[in-house]
């Protein structure tokens, strides 16, 4: 059978589709058994560490809460030496021989690769520049649980800034499974070159249907329709383009209504711009004149969305990458 022990994840590149199935069958084994009330021991005498760059509500709770079912101790190291005293390669050396698995949040894909180098034990990408894939292990889940068909027969329709983590670790899932992916996105937007041409090469084997597009018109038939922030962390200063750019790629009832399949559902990683009553939400409104981003609240709230049950995934799928990783 599939051995996960000792491993990373860094990004779903390094994994197959078996492993990734693995992964959402252990989630799967897991959520019930949080859900019939069984407490688990599977992380048991594990100490693990999160370092977080970036600011996160539901990775961090996930980490921790997941940790914590399976018996495992956790350090939210908030204030550490890294990046300003430290290097990442020498806090890497120095967790390795404390801890039995690291999570890392942060900017540079490069940081996280360095930590898995050289800690020897293994480390979690929490979202960087680059990727989100424990995030997207969360959407499969919830794809799987919300449709009776198989993953290599959904089209997910990706609106928005394709070219950011989530954009890239869809179409890399999507290439994985077999699945169709429609970014559906300014050119300027669409995920970098060199990625699509390596997932494009790879869909070859796995049958994957990869589109990149500007016309809203190929929402026809999605089962999924996806959208996430259109400015992401580190990149506050581009709302103005970013909104000039996307608003024809807004997620609203008429987007969903173009699908033409009553049985779409609505994901996206969370926090969304859905309303104008959080800090940034408030200055979006004054500056711009708009009170809604990348999904309306209608969308959100609507009969299609399923994004608290995908946040709820987030635990259960964390669960099981850092089980299958550490576990005994
Ligand atoms: N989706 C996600 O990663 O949420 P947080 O930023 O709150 O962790
Ligand atoms: N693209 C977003 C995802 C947040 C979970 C960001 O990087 O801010």
């Amino acid at each position: 059978g599939l051995n996960l022990r000792g491993r990373s994840f860094l990004t779903l590149k390094d994994f197959s589709s078996a492993e990734i199935y693995y992964l959402l069958d252990l989630a799967a084994d897991l959520k019930r058994k949080k859900r019939s009330g069984i407490s688990g021991q599977l992380l048991k005498d594990k100490n693990i560490v999160l370092l977080f760059e970036k600011s996160s509500t539901r990775t961090r709770c996930s980490f921790e809460v997941a940790a914590y079912d399976e018996g495992a101790n956790v350090t939210n190291l908030t204030n550490s030496q890294l990046g300003k005293k430290e290097t990442v390669e020498d806090t890497a050396r120095v967790l390795g021989r404390f801890y039995d698995g690291i999570e890392f949040r942060g900017f540079k894909q490069k940081d996280v690769e360095t930590l898995a180098a050289e800690s020897g034990v293994p480390v979690w990408n929490g979202l960087t520049d680059a990727y989100h894939p424990t995030q997207v292990l969360a959407d499969l889940m919830t794809i799987r649980e919300n449709t009776t068909k198989s993953l290599n027969s959904i089209k997910l329709v990706y609106a928005g800034d394709a070219r950011n983590n989530m954009g890239n670790s869809l179409l890399i899932a999507a290439a994985k499974l077999g699945m169709e992916f429609v970014a559906l996105a300014p050119k300027s937007l669409w995920p970098d070159p060199k990625l699509i041409a390596e997932m494009q090469q790879l869909a070859k084997k796995t049958q994957a249907k990869i589109t990149l597009t500007e016309d809203l018109a190929e929402v026809k038939g999605a089962d999924v329709i996806y959208t996430d922030v259109w400015v992401s962390m580190g990149e506050e200063d581009h709302f103005a383009e970013r909104i000039e750019l996307l608003k024809k790629y807004q997620v609203n009832q008429q987007l969903i209504n173009s699908t033409q399949n009553k049985a779409v559902i609505f994901l996206h990683c969370l926090p969304s711009f859905h309303d104008n009553k959080t800090i940034i939400g408030s200055k979006i409104e004054q500056e711009f004149g708009i009170k809604e981003m990348e999904v309306t609240d209608t969308v959100f709230n609507g009969q299609h969305s399923r994004v608290f049950e995908e946040a709820e995934n987030r635990m259960h799928t964390i669960k099981a990458v850092i089980v299958a990783t550490l576990g005994s």
